[in-house]
């Protein structure tokens, strides 16, 4: 009697970020690409809100009201003036606390199902503005594909994407807080102009084109020098998959997942082959993007 939502995880192709804003925040320009790597969700009839999660790393995930997921489930019943009256079951394969925004995506699948089971009707611009207060990447993850995220990312506009992409996922041993991250980067930034944030425009043409060659040419991560700055091992697992053919290696976001964009499905393998022999991550993993949305399985 449930209903199971699959969502992505992403992985930020351009992620140029502003200076601090007075509500602690930061502008950004944030290009995101959905990646096949899904968290599934399953929303089912219950007494009172409970949650339970598997796989790895779910021992990480809290199971109070302050996980994301429990938190759209109770946005969702007070929008619409009903009782929270669900078991959310989240079952995990989007690395935990990674920088992928696996939490985000659980939020929204989280909030799509139960929309569904509920029977809400809600419009798809009513799930965006809850997914924008639940957090700044949990609107992508419900639209997925490839968009430019403005403000505090949550601002999205799609963008086209002319072929597929083979990337490999190297998740690392403990996670970074993101909060931890951009306190690092301002403490980076002091003394220092940050600009506005803006997207590169050679960036977006290299998505429309499909070419690997182009956008790895392009890729960049504001966060990354905050990220190798908490967690210097970094540099070696991007030293490995570059070192293995990966056309370009940057930090995922916040990470301390790391991505490592590969020329085809064969050059992905054999990157995660090496990576995962380095013993310098926790696993290594091949996906394509761009990935749908979150979508009712
Ligand atoms: O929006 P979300 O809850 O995912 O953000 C987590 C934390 O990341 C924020 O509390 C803030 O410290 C930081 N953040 C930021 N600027 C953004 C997005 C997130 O400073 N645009």
């Amino acid at each position: 009697m449930g209903v199971t939502v699959r969502v992505p995880a992403k992985v930020n192709v351009q992620l140029a970020v502003g200076p601090a804003r007075p509500d602690g925040f930061h502008d950004l320009a944030n290009v995101f690409l959905a990646v096949g790597l899904y968290d599934e969700v399953t929303a089912a009839p219950a007494p009172a809100l409970a949650l339970s999660c598997t796989g790895p790393g779910s021992e990480l995930v809290p199971l109070d009201e302050t996980n994301l997921a429990a938190r759209a489930a109770l946005a969702l019943a007070a929008r619409y003036g009903r009782r929270a009256d669900v078991r959310l079951h989240i079952a995990k394969d989007i690395p935990v606390a990674g920088g992928m925004a696996g939490g985000s995506a659980d939020a929204a699948g989280a909030l799509l199902a139960c929309d569904r089971l509920w029977g809400t009707g809600a419009s798809q611009a009513e799930l965006l503005d809850i997914c924008a207060e639940l957090g700044s990447d949990v609107p992508f993850a419900l639209v997925g594909g490839a968009a430019l995220g403005t403000g505090r990312g949550e601002k999205l506009e799609p963008l086209d994407v002319g072929g597929g992409f083979h990337w490999v996922f190297a998740a690392a041993e403990g996670g970074l807080s993101t909060p931890a991250v951009y306190r690092e980067f301002d403490r980076l930034a002091e003394g220092r102009r940050v600009p506005a944030p803006a997207a590169d425009e050679q960036l977006l043409a290299a998505l429309r084109t499909g070419d690997p060659h182009a956008l790895a040419a392009r890729l960049a991560n504001d966060l990354q020098p905050a990220a190798l700055s908490l967690f210097p091992a970094l540099r070696d697992t991007l030293a490995t998959g570059s070192a293995a053919g990966a056309l370009a290696a940057l930090v995922s976001g916040s990470g301390p997942t790391t991505a490592f964009l590969a020329a085809d499905e064969s050059a992905a393998e054999r990157i995660a082959a090496a990576l995962t022999a380095s013993g310098h991550c926790r696993t290594a993993r091949t996906a394509t993007s761009p990935a749908p949305g979150a979508t009712v399985v």
